[in-house]
């Protein structure tokens, strides 16, 4: 069978390994399978990677995908600056690639302490990036997940200097400064619809106004050896001078599971919810949602979302042990957020 022919549509996948179409489409949902789209806009399947998920859900002779993280033993000759470093999971993705930290910059006491704590070797200045001075430094690469934040495009096509007053603002400057062979953005999917895409369009106008070749594109992590739904956009540039190519991940064929994740992790206190919360979520099943609760708990915990329209799937959902885990918040504990 050639690969092209791989590509099966929903009712043939289905037939061939006995599960229901709606099965099929809710897996695709999910994302624990792609699709492509054929020429007359059905969707297909790829039989390989839909029997390897079957295998792995119901265990017929499945076994766990063969996941590593990705680390190489071989130093590069890169070395890079990261911005708006949080606790490091950016970074340790660069680490890992072989990729030298000649510092690392972030305003959150605790992110820095993390940072400190994790990795005594890196150079961490913790602090407000406006203070930083890059003028003298240099570096390979400028990485930097900058938080988003509105800016108002007048149309007026001063490129970077539309940015002003925002963390990008700063992210470009630093590589206005340093002038790395490569910048490398990441940021919310959103970015992409945000003011009709004039806030996108500023940033790459900014940074090719410096003098960078620039590129994006939208990773879904779950799809990259990460146990978690996470999309991403990620924007590099590359400086003109340099004919490097531009190359992204290509996306694996399996997800890896919360099983297979944390298998060896050691207890960890973790975060606690608030008693009532607690409570509510014991009663749904590992992979269920509000769905699963007594109609008087639903009414009660849900309050006026009870009564909107929409599946609302992601309320008093808990996460799957079979399955990557859902994009994971910084405020668990928040009203009508679970992770
Ligand atoms: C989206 S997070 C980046 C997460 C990071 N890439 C990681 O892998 O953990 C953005 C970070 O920018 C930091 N930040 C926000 N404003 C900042 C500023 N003015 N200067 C330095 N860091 C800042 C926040 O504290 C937060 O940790």
């Amino acid at each position: 069978m050639k690969t092209k022919d791989k590509y099966l549509t929903v009712s043939d996948v289905a037939k061939l390994i006995d599960v229901s179409p709606d099965t099929i489409r809710r897996w695709g949902k999910k994302g624990l399978i792609k699709s492509i789209r054929s020429k007359h806009n059905y969707r297909l399947f790829n039989i390989d990677e839909v029997k390897r998920l079957n295998n792995k859900i119901n265990g017929v002779g499945g076994s766990l995908n063969d996941f590593k993280i990705l680390t190489t033993k071989d130093r590069t000759n890169y070395n890079c600056i990261e911005l708006f470093a949080g606790a490091g999971g950016t970074a340790l993705g660069f680490h890992n690639a072989g990729i030298k930290h000649k510092c690392l910059v972030e305003l959150d006491k605790n992110c820095v302490a993390t940072l400190n704590y994790n990795k005594p070797e890196w150079e961490v200045i913790g602090g407000d990036v406006k203070d930083v001075d890059f003028s003298n430094m240099e570096a390979d690469i400028v990485e930097g997940g900058f938080p988003c934040q509105s800016f108002s495009y007048a149309g007026k096509n001063l490129g970077f200097a539309d940015t002003r007053g925002t963390l990008f603002f700063e992210f470009a400057r630093c590589v206005k400064q340093i002038r790395p062979k490569i910048a490398v953005g990441e940021n919310v999917k959103g970015l992409l619809r945000h003011d009709n895409g004039r806030t996108l369009q500023a940033m790459i106008d900014s940074l090719r106004k410096i003098g960078y070749r620039v590129v994006y594109k939208v990773l879904r992590s779950q799809y990259l050896d990460v146990p978690q739904k996470r999309e991403r956009l990620i924007i590099l540039a590359v400086r003109n001078d340099l004919s490097l190519p531009f190359l992204f991940p290509k996306e694996k064929d399996y997800t890896v599971s919360l099983r297979e994740a944390l298998k060896d992790v050691p207890k960890s206190r973790g975060q606690e919810y608030p008693s009532k919360k607690k409570h509510v979520l014991s009663l749904v099943p590992p992979g269920g949602c509000w769905r699963d609760l007594p109609e008087k708990i639903q009414k009660e915990y849900m309050m006026k979302s009870y009564y909107l329209g929409g599946g609302k799937t992601g309320m008093a959902r808990r996460l799957s042990w079979d399955e990557p885990s859902l994009t994971l918040t910084t405020s668990t504990a928040q009203n009508n957020t679970e992770r």
